[in-house]
């Protein structure tokens, strides 16, 4: 049981963004090439993406890919990663529904993420769904209960270790006193997951270009991995800093600056010799700043060589996979079939332990035969 399973995913609504590879993605590359694991499984949850995107199906079919070209472009080698998609394995759902009788729906109303996106989407209070009856008001029940799903994802697979931002904790939480709970009633069948967030805090939540708290598509402050250098040129440009800081020589504020916040997660010491020697690290560039007499665009010229050395490989990744794209859906197919043998076995253990194996179990058989005979 010690082995180390990496598993991880996300939801195909858009494209990833450079909030998505330093909070997750550039973990889960150093993950795959540090090699200390016996599987490691990345997927596309366009099942949970559905869940919230009813009435948009060609939204999430068109994203599927783009994520795929994503992973793929960042470096993950489906020689040594299982890449697939949620909704091709039966055996996810399954657990779900089994999972359900795992958890109070009180719980799941607890829940932080739930309870935050219902806000967000409008779909409020439960008890004020009256007799709306529309989907768009209302709160669809599979939405509701998604970290059950998700819970299924994670343990499907015997995850051990589970790299995801900070906004998945409480699905975490949540998998884990599953997972406690169906052992406890059915004995040890399944593992206990562990979080695995990014080191940096600047990589927990990269704020938009806006400086608004977190880059989302539909502020239009993202700066996507598969965006060209001319279009992340422009972005960065326009990017918000500190609306204290009108002229050089006043002093700066490096709090709540998206620029020096992209810096700390992208910036290391080998960048200021190769693109601005006359510091060492950011701790001095930082200190010159808050001084006074360095100017935004210097900053922003210096932040945008940064970006460009990490995404130029990852672009140039992006567009010889993008030559080959049946080879991309062959890399997922392939993918999902590996995945259900693993997720199948998994299952095959959890019918067992709920006494739902019958026709796998001769003694269950010769046992009622003796009852009725
Ligand atoms: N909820 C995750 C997201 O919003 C996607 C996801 C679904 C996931 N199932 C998972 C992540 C299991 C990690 C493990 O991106």
């Amino acid at each position: 049981m010690s082995e180390k399973i990496i598993l991880t995913g996300d939801r195909p609504t858009g494209r990833l963004h450079i909030g998505h590879y330093v909070g997750s993605l550039r973990n889960r590359v150093a993950l795959q090439n540090a090699g200390d694991y016996s599987k490691m499984f990345v997927f596309i949850a366009d099942a949970q993406a559905l869940t919230d995107n009813i009435d948009n199906p060609e939204k999430v079919r068109q994203n599927v890919i783009e994520v795929a070209l994503d992973y793929l472009s960042v470096g993950l080698d489906p020689e040594k990663v299982t890449l697939f998609i949620q909704s091709q394995i039966p055996e996810l759902t399954e657990l779900t529904f089994y999972f359900m009788d795992m958890v109070t729906v009180a719980r799941l109303q607890r829940n932080p993420t739930v309870k935050n996106e219902m806000i967000l989407r409008g779909f409020h209070d439960m008890a004020e769904e009256g007799e709306a009856n529309d989907n768009k008001k209302g709160l669809p029940v599979g939405f509701f209960t998604y970290p059950i799903s998700q819970a299924a994802d994670i343990t499907a697979f015997k995850a051990t270790t589970v790299p995801v931002g900070e906004d998945q904790k409480p699905m975490l939480e949540q998998t884990v006193e599953i997972v406690r709970r169906f052992n406890g009633i059915y004995g040890e069948t399944l593992v206990e997951p562990q979080i695995l967030l990014p080191g940096n805090s600047a990589c927990l939540r990269l704020p938009g270009t806006d400086g608004k708290a977190k880059m989302s598509k539909s502020l239009g402050n993202c700066i996507y991995l598969s965006e060209t250098a001319e279009e992340m040129h422009k972005k960065i440009m326009s990017m918000y800093t500190d609306p204290l800081h009108l002229n050089v020589s006043d002093p700066g504020h490096v709090e709540g600056n998206a620029v020096f916040t992209y810096l700390d997660a992208f910036c290391d010491d080998s960048h200021f010799g190769l693109y601005w020697p006359e510091f060492s690290c950011l701790d001095e560039l930082k200190a010159a700043y808050t001084a006074g007499g360095i100017g935004d665009v210097k900053c922003k010229k210096f932040l945008e060589k940064i970006l460009n050395q990490e995404l130029e490989p990852i672009r140039a990744r992006r567009k010889e996979f993008e030559k080959d794209i049946p080879a991309v859906y062959e890399i997922l197919r392939k993918g999902c079939e590996v995945a259900r043998q693993a997720a199948g076995e998994t299952l095959a253990e959890v019918r067992k332990a709920m006494k739902i194996n019958y026709f796998d179990d001769a003694d269950l058989i010769a046992e009622q035969a003796k009852r009725f005979a």
